[in-house]
């Protein structure tokens, strides 16, 4: 490996620029030359591509976003696509692709590698925290600080008021971002794809709580609870309970913005720094994780969404603490 080039790709997450920073940087070190795609697969279909320097990654190690731009591509979806990608690739002399993205970006490198022989390595990039062998992925704590830091407010005015609010946050088919937020925000209930809402349940406890003069309650829902998002939970606690002063939030893409926290910036630079070594050492089409404080290589083949994971510890303890 020789010539390197990094894209970022899906949606964004703080952290990305840290780790395009370490793959930069680790790959100079070792002297090879990095080239940035701008705007993932999509930027690397039209040969946009730049030669990257140290200083082209100075200063962005605290800036969210990522410098190189993100897109979801389709068209990478395809043989065609992917063709397309190849031969900007070869014509270009890079010989190692280093994917800062989620599992969407991982099936488009194995598809890539797989068709061309191209060495790939990924980096979990994502707030969703939703890919299989690893404890972390780049963006995950950032945005579940975001979420702490506004339902902390929202608990504000809900103490004010006595009202109940629905909160519901990001994390697509995983439930991560809401467990974690919920339970650090002191959550009354938590929805989450991984477990059937009860929703009678859900009402009950409402009611009961009524009854002791509890008012303010927080409902934390993962956008992708099968009940179908904050805006439904309220319609079935305000039909059963049409006394009850509910009022809805939904963060939204706040989450996926801001300054990465200090976890983030770790280990997107251990895990960009990783991802070239692997390159280096040909441990070729794996992304990188990390599991128990060691690094993780999961070949792309394996990779999968999380879904499932949630143990019951945490729902035990989510239920005890908010009684
Ligand atoms: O995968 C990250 C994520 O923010 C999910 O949590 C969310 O479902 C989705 O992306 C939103 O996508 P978009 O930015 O395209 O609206």
């Amino acid at each position: 490996v020789s010539r390197i080039a990094v894209l970022t790709s899906g949606g964004d997450s703080p952290g990305m620029n840290a780790a395009v920073r370490a793959v930069v940087r680790t790959g100079l070190y070792n002297g090879l030359e990095v080239y940035g795609v701008m705007r993932g697969y999509q930027g690397l279909i039209e040969d946009d591509l730049f030669k990257m320097e140290s200083r082209s990654v100075a200063n962005i190690i605290q800036r969210g976003g990522t410098i190189l731009k993100t897109a979801r591509c389709k068209e990478f979806y395809t043989p065609e696509g992917r063709k397309k990608g190849y031969d900007i690739l070869a014509k270009r002399g890079i010989d190692g692709l280093v994917v800062i993205g989620g599992d969407g970006s991982f099936k488009g490198a194995l598809a890539l590698s797989k068709e061309y022989n191209i060495p790939c390595v990924g980096l979990a990039g994502t707030i969703d925290k939703d890919i299989v062998g690893t404890d972390f992925t780049i963006g995950f704590d950032t945005a579940v600080n975001t979420a702490i830091e506004a339902i902390d407010k929202i608990r504000d005015t809900a103490d004010a008021h006595d009202r109940l609010f629905i909160v519901e946050v990001m994390g697509r088919d995983a439930g991560y971002i809401a467990l974690h937020s919920g339970i650090a925000t002191g959550a009354e209930s938590i929805l989450i794809p991984e477990r059937k809402t009860d929703i009678e349940e859900v009402i009950n406890s409402l009611v009961e709580k009524e009854r002791r003069k509890k008012l303010v309650n927080i409902i934390v829902v993962a956008e992708g609870d099968e009940f179908g998002g904050a805006n439904e939970v309220a319609k079935a606690v305000r039909a059963r309970m049409p006394q009850i002063d509910a009022r809805v939030c939904i963060l939204g893409h706040i989450q996926r913005g801001g300054s990465p926290s200090a976890i983030d910036r770790l280990i997107a630079s251990r895990m960009g720094y990783h991802a070239v070594e692997s390159l280096l050492e040909g441990r070729h089409n794996v992304f990188v994780g990390i599991m128990n404080n060691r690094m993780n290589y999961v070949p792309l083949e394996n990779i999968g969404k999380k879904k499932g994971t949630i143990s019951e510890e945490w729902m035990k303890i989510v239920k005890i603490l908010a009684s």
